[in-house]
């Protein structure tokens, strides 16, 4: 048996040819049957209630199957019974947000389902609303509720006595996910407890377990298929309202129905990132050590059910400090919940934290990365314990060598050319390195192939091609022998995909797969007179095995109970900033990745640059703007609410430190998926003040604010 030493660099994505040649099937290409479709009527008030609702005129519309709302829905037992959240779908005639669904409309065509939405008339009863945080914020009589315990470390609001102090507030407003690909779902009832859905998710288990409880029938009895997903961010990890619409349509008409919302749907029925209010006061010595942090931070949530996310967590323990308080607090607003977006919390957090920083080193007039160095912490203080890697030192190093960081001027608004104002800013991102429980079956064949199963999801990252070279790493089997499968409810337990913890848990289990087969084929090998280290396929052919089985469950151990786990990245980018029209481009990017070993770098490689793109659109561009009259978003399409395109994207180099953490999983690999974006829009901040100056506390950097 041949063995590896290290993981093939140069393999690509080994569903890659699939998915550039159109052969990747996604939920809404399955073309069943008798097929219907369904369009959802959604509700043109922010809140109250609805007092009628007509149908008629779309019920008689060409090709209309039906029309489900609360009127005549199907019976969903979870929603008979009384309270509890989530929102229940068609089983009340409140409206808790503008764009809530209020009825499906079934037809045997979209197009007619769509024309048959807008014949169905709603009459309405209003009351009064508010979308605005700020103003919920401001208002002592608003609802407000505590999103995480108070946390405080030394003295609360130390900074306030410090010899150096900054106190600032950081805005963000509501983020959408938009992937291109548009979220839904295909439901079919094969009887009347079981049903087969095609979804967009990013847990196929955790969507089957879902519609066990909603529709109360036996997990068994439902088939979640979800082999591609195009693109997700974190909406897909809970199934929605909109989801149970459809199942609930199609169990209605016996049908299959397929429910694809539209983008403008996109902003209201799968979540957001949050808007967020922070405030964050900083102390120091003169000579540039902290001595408090304090962290506050205002989110939202609906009024229906609550979104927490850890807003503040970054500020715990990224930076050494004996005095560190923080709270968060949310409020429910007029508006659908909100969901994680990548880096959830996190993300929102270190904008605010990481522009702090750097306002700090400029109170101080230090180089901001000597700052950081200088009040980068031994040990995690928050869980007093050490961390299992940390190689941050090292990483600011690379990234400031390969931006040419010396070429910063710490005065800003120095470098100029024409125009042109040039700058420089870093950041830091940290997420937890979480590893979970997870259940891989491999089946090893004589003809030499592998096949490994289990219900995880990729929704981009390229999981198959991560999973697949572990194995081809420990068993040598060719990389075009190995087939990972993944996104079908049926196969053995894994967690969604999310937190960047796939590779970690599931990879684990793959890899406790493979070196069980491995073994269990060196003992069949000198059971039957072979050499220990005989080649796989050999030995199943001279034992007369068509096959061998090995399912293996794994997660981590007790050194995560003693251990500070996390992955770090360091953004550097530089910006030039125009001074008479205020644009802001982002002509240098270097993101270095502590993310320990790099298992599959193409595909590494490309998580990282995903996350500077998306970091380039919170920084610049994402915004998802309500007019707070009609409580409704106005800028919800691709036209009007952009993300970044080629043109708005520079070269971009990613380092990696690529150093095991053997603490983690047996890999030595730590996540990745959320550091590429967290800590990124502070880096872009940061290098605007240091262009022009100018510091905008407010995302994203648009012209207006850089000019006013
Ligand atoms: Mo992510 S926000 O864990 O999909």
């Amino acid at each position: 048996m041949m063995e590896n030493t290290r993981f093939k660099e140069d393999t690509d994505r080994v569903d890659g040819i699939q998915k550039v040649t159109g052969k990747a099937k996604y939920f809404a290409e399955y073309n069943l049957p008798g097929l219907t479709y369904g369009v959802l009527v959604t509700s043109t008030i922010t809140k109250g209630k609805i007092v009628s609702l007509d149908t008629k005129a779309a019920e008689k519309a060409p090709g209309v199957i039906a029309v489900v709302s609360h009127l005549n829905k199907p019976s969903v037992p979870l929603y008979e019974q009384e309270g509890g959240s989530p929102m229940k779908i068609f089983y009340t005639d409140k409206i808790f947000f503008n764009g809530q669904p209020i009825a499906i409309v079934v037809a045997n065509t979209f197009e007619r389902a769509t024309h048959a939405a807008s014949l169905v008339k709603a009459v309405y009863e209003k009351e009064d609303f508010n979308t605005d945080l700020e103003k919920a914020m401001k208002d002592p009589k608003a609802k407000k509720l505590q999103g995480q315990a108070n946390y405080t470390r030394g003295i609360a609001d130390a900074y306030k006595t410090a010899e150096v102090k900054i106190e600032e507030r950081y805005i963000l407003p509501v983020e959408t996910h938009n992937p291109m690909e548009l979220h839904g779902i295909i439901a079919d009832w094969k009887s009347a407890d079981q049903v087969t859905v095609y979804a967009k998710t990013q847990g196929v288990k955790s969507t089957q377990n879902t519609i066990a409880s909603v529709f109360k029938i036996p997990a068994k009895n439902i088939q979640v298929n979800s082999e591609f997903v195009g693109g997700a961010f974190g909406m897909a990890l809970r199934t929605w309202p909109v989801e149970i619409a459809a199942i609930m349509a199609s169990k209605h008409i016996g049908k299959p129905v397929k429910l694809v919302i539209t983008r403008m749907q996109m902003f209201t029925m799968v979540g957001n990132r949050p808007a967020a209010i922070q405030k964050i006061g900083l102390g120091a010595t003169k000579d540039g050590k902290l001595t408090g942090i304090t962290h506050s931070a205002f989110g939202e949530t609906a009024s229906y059910e609550n979104f927490t996310e850890g807003v503040v967590n970054m500020s715990k323990f990224m930076y050494q400090c004996d005095n560190v308080n923080t709270s968060y607090t949310i409020a429910p607003m007029d508006l659908s919940v909100p969901i994680w977006m990548r880096g959830p919390g996190e993300a929102t957090g270190a904008f605010a934290l990481e522009s702090a920083i750097d306002e700090m080193a400029h109170a101080l007039d230090m180089d901001p990365l000597e700052f950081r160095i200088k009040n980068d912490p031994e040990i995690d203080q928050q869980q007093n314990k050490p961390f299992s890697s940390k190689y941050i030192k090292e990483a600011y190093k690379l990234g400031a060598d390969k931006i040419g960081w010396k070429n910063r001027k710490n005065k800003p608004g120095s470098i100029v050319e024409g125009p042109w104002q040039t700058g420089y800013g870093v950041s830091v991102g940290v997420f937890n390195a979480s590893r979970g429980k997870a259940t891989v079956k491999g089946i090893l064949k004589a003809n030499g192939t592998l096949v490994l199963q289990s219900a995880t999801s990729d929704i981009g990252p390229g999981t198959g091609t991560g999973m697949t070279l572990i194995a081809n790493k420990i068993t040598g089997i060719p990389v075009s022998k190995i087939k990972f499968e993944l996104g079908d409810s049926s196969l053995p337990q894994a967690p969604s995909q999310g937190g960047s913890a796939t590779l970690s848990t599931v990879g684990s289990a793959v890899n406790d797969v493979c070196e069980s087969l491995k073994s269990t084929i060196a003992e069949i090998a000198v059971s039957s007179n072979m050499p220990v280290d005989s080649n796989f396929t050999d030995v199943l052919k001279k034992n007369n095995l068509p096959a061998i089985e090995v399912t293996k469950e794994s997660q981590g151990g007790k050194e995560r109970d003693k251990y500070a786990m996390y992955s770090f990245s360091i953004h550097f980018v530089q910006v030039k900033v125009h001074q008479l029209t205020g644009v802001v481009k982002v002509t240098r990017i270097v993101s270095v990745g502590d993310s320990g070993t790099i298992v599959s770098p193409k595909t590494a490689r490309s998580q990282m640059l995903g996350g500077a793109v998306g970091g380039i659109g919170m920084a610049l561009t994402e915004e998802a703007v309500i007019d707070h009259r009609f409580g409704r978003y106005i800028n919800n399409n691709f036209a009007d609410y952009h993300v970044p395109v080629n043109a708005d994207v520079p070269e971009i180099d990613v380092i990696f430190i690529n150093k095991p953490d053997l603490l983690v999983n047996p890999m030595g690999a730590k996540g990745m998926g959320e550091i590429a974006l967290i800590g990124f829009s502070a880096a872009v901040a940061n290098a605007v003040f240091n262009a022009t100056g100018k510091r905008i506390r407010t995302l994203p950097i648009t012209p207006d604010k850089v000019l006013g």
